[in-house]
Order: structure tokens, then sequence, then C-alpha cells
């Protein structure tokens, strides 16, 4: 046997060459930035989608056809899979329960998911913990009462939310007065209502911990968000904030991670107020957009953490491989984006795309672009020049 050559009944003849199996429910950008993780490392991923065209399944994850509301869909794909995990929230708690019931790993567990389902629960069990949150209540659909007195003691505008779900922003309306709140689709819609104070925020920022089920856990550097009509627009990491306030939100994420025993991803968002206050606003049990530039600045993505945080395996090193990084969503809007521009935004060496290959419709992420840089300024600014080359003008 020659010196670096492995011996051939390590691979033997015919054998699978597949590490692990693993299920996720829903097909869209983070089971395709999944799927892309779980190739290097041997993982099947079998994706359970209704639609054939979703992102991850045009990139070749294995599909399992089927909706999320379908107990017998769910058992189907738990069945192939060695642990189920998820792509979004908008699956019944109670199937989940059913399936760890029926004895399959689902990780996260429907315990946990619950706070990435439910925000009014999620706020409720996270102020009972003990983790600061922005002042709010839950209010029967139309109770234009409590609204007011709530009002009273918080002052408008305020942001009424639906409990379940929403996502980037749809399901969340700043109101300013009652007039407002008459007019409002979401109030028509939402029920029961969630309303909150408006916090003034300084910055949004967002701290991604990956845990295994016995509990060891691996915190990413803080991100910093910006979000405009509720919908992610940009980040940087690091988070240009003082590293007191980088300790703080890193240290509770990770108390909220151990607390609620995630496993997978958890990210946390906070909300740093004007005022100096450090609020919990969001958590998410699954690989998160606040995330996406891990995959070239962190010497581990999101994904593939997900990935071995959910199979119990060891996590990978989180620490930033450049000195900062940005991240510039492309988002369906006024302007179309065309793709087949992508040479000229590539001229920038430092950039890196992810084109999630959906068709355009306005407000959709279509993908992303990411820069590196030796500070976070110099990487939005490229990050930035790179999204306008896409631009059809
Ligand atoms: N109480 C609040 N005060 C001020 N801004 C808020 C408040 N709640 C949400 N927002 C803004 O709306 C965005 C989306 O709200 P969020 O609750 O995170 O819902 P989603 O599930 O759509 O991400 C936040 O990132 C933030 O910019
Ligand atoms: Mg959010």
């Amino acid at each position: 046997m020659n010196s670096g050559t492995l011996p051939s009944e390590a691979f033997p003849a015919g054998a699978p060459t597949t590490s692990a199996v693993v299920g996720m429910i829903g097909g869209g950008q983070l089971a395709r930035m999944t799927h892309q993780a779980a190739i290097g490392l041997g993982i099947e991923l079998v994706v359970l989608t209704a639609d054939g065209n979703d992102p991850a399944i045009r990139a070749g994850a294995r599909h399992h056809p089927g909706h999320p509301d379908d107990i017998e869909a769910l058992i189907g794909l738990a069945e192939r899979c060695d642990v189920v995990t998820l792509d979004h929230e908008l699956v019944p708690n109670a199937h989940l329960r059913a399936l760890v019931a029926a004895g399959y790993a689902v990780r996260p567990g429907p315990e946990a998911l619950r706070l990435a389902q439910d925000k009014a629960f999620a706020r409720r069990a996270l102020g009972d913990a003990g983790f600061a949150v922005p002042a709010f209540a839950e209010v029967a659909r139309g109770d234009v009462a409590a609204v007011d007195r709530f009002a009273k003691r918080c002052g408008w505008p305020l942001v009424l939310k639906s409990s379940t779900g929403g996502y980037d922003g749809r399901g969340v309306e700043v109101i300013r007065d009652q007039t407002a709140l008459q007019s409002s689709a979401l109030a028509r819609s939402a029920d029961p209502w969630l309303i909150e104070e408006h916090v003034p925020i300084a910055h949004e920022l967002a701290v991604l911990v990956a845990r295994r089920p016995s509990g060891w856990w691996a915190a990413y550097p803080v991100i910093e968000t910006t979000q405009h009509d509720g919908i992610c627009r940009e980040l940087v990491m690091p988070a240009d904030v003082p590293p007191e306030v980088s300790d703080r939100v890193t240290a509770l994420a990770i108390s909220i991670a151990n607390g609620l025993d995630t496993t997978g991803v958890l990210a946390v968002e906070f909300f740093v107020a004007t005022d100096g206050r450090v609020l919990v606003n969001e958590l998410a049990t699954r690989p998160h957009n606040s995330g996406h530039a891990t995959i070239e600045a962190t010497v581990t993505s999101q994904f593939e953490n997900h990935l071995r945080a959910v199979l119990d395996w060891p996590l990978g090193d989180t620490r930033l491989c450049s000195p900062a990084a940005a991240m510039v969503n492309l988002i369906g809007g006024d302007e179309p984006i065309d793709p087949g521009r992508l040479a000229v935004a590539l001229q920038e060496p430092a950039v890196h795309a992810h084109l999630y290959g959906k068709t355009f419709s306005r407000g959709r992420k279509l993908g992303h672009l990411t820069a590196l840089a030796s500070n976070s300024a110099d990487a939005l600014a490229l990050a930035r020049s790179a999204a306008r080359s896409l631009v059809v003008r």
C-alpha cells in the first residue's frame, strides 16, 4: 500500500457513502443552503415540501413530496431519516409532538419550537424567565378599549403583531393612533392581537448559538442587522457595538439556548434601545437570515453547524476568518434584479453570491451577496455596490 492511500476496504464496494440522513421540513433558501453544507459532510438531506420547484429541490436535495400539515407525510419523512429538522416554523406543533411520542428524533424539539411559532407565548415565557422584553399585551381582536389602556401606559405609536404565521415583517405593523387601528388590515385578521411598545431602536442585533442535544454549544460573533418594512436588508458582522453590549447579548443568547434546551441553531434577535435597554425580540430555532454571512465569514457556517448540532456531532469553529463581513439581501422590489449580470457583481473578488433559484416577486428574498473586508464599513460598501450592479435600470 502506498503511504497516503486509504486501504480499499475503508470504502468497500457498494457501501453507501452517506454519513447520515437528515429530514428537513420546508424547501426554501435555508434548506437549499443547508443542502449545500450537507454535501461536503456526506449527509443526505431529504426535504418535505409540496412544491418540487422549491429552492432546495432545484439544488438537488432529495424530495419527499407532501405538506407540513399532513401527519402521514411527516411520518413518511421521519421514517427515512436519522433526525427531522425544519427550515420554517409553519408546522403544527401537535404533529411534531406526535412524531416525538412515536419515537422519532425531532430537533429542535416541539417545546423550543413553540417559542419561534408563537410570538405572544415567547414574550410571556421569556418575560417569566426574567429576560427583558418589550412591554406587551395580548388583546382579544377588536378590544380597542384594551389597546387604549395599553397606549395610555406606553404611548402611541404602538406595534401590532400577529402572534403566529408572520415572517419578514408580514404580521407586524406600526399603529400611530386609534384611527390607524380601525383601518389596519392586520387588525382585521390577527387574533388575538399582540400589542407592544414601539421601541426606539438604536441597534438590532442577532446572536446565533448552535447547540447539541448533549448540551455542547458554540456561539457566533454578534451580528447587526438592518430592517426596512420589517424585512432584513443588510447585516454586518461583527456588530459595531461596545464590547460590553456584545458580551451581554452573547451571554443572554447562550442562557436562552441552555434554558430552553434548544437543538440546532438558535437565533436570538435583540433590540438595543436608545435609552440603553437590551431587549429580546424574537427567537428562531433554525438557521436564520442574520447568519448568512457565516458561509464565508466564519470557519464553520451556521448551516453546517445546524446539521452537526441536530445530529449531535461535534460543532465546528464559529470564529471569524475575516476581520469583518457584510451581507445584502437581494429582494424583489421596484427595480428588477437580473441574475445575468452576476459576472459584473463578482468583479470585486471579496464578493460572494448566493442566488436561490426563485422566480421574481415583490418583497421576495431572491438571494444575497456577502463581502469580506478589513472593516464593516468597507465590507458593506462592497456588498451594496455589488448588489446595485445587478439592478436593471
Ligand atoms: N416592538 C417593536 N418596536 C419597534 N420595532 C419593532 C418592534 N417589533 C418589531 N419591530 C420591527 O419589525 C421587525 C420585524 O418584527 P419581528 O417581530 O422580528 O417579526 P418577523 O417575524 O417578521 O421578523 C423587527 O426586526 C423590527 O425592526
Ligand atoms: Mg424578526
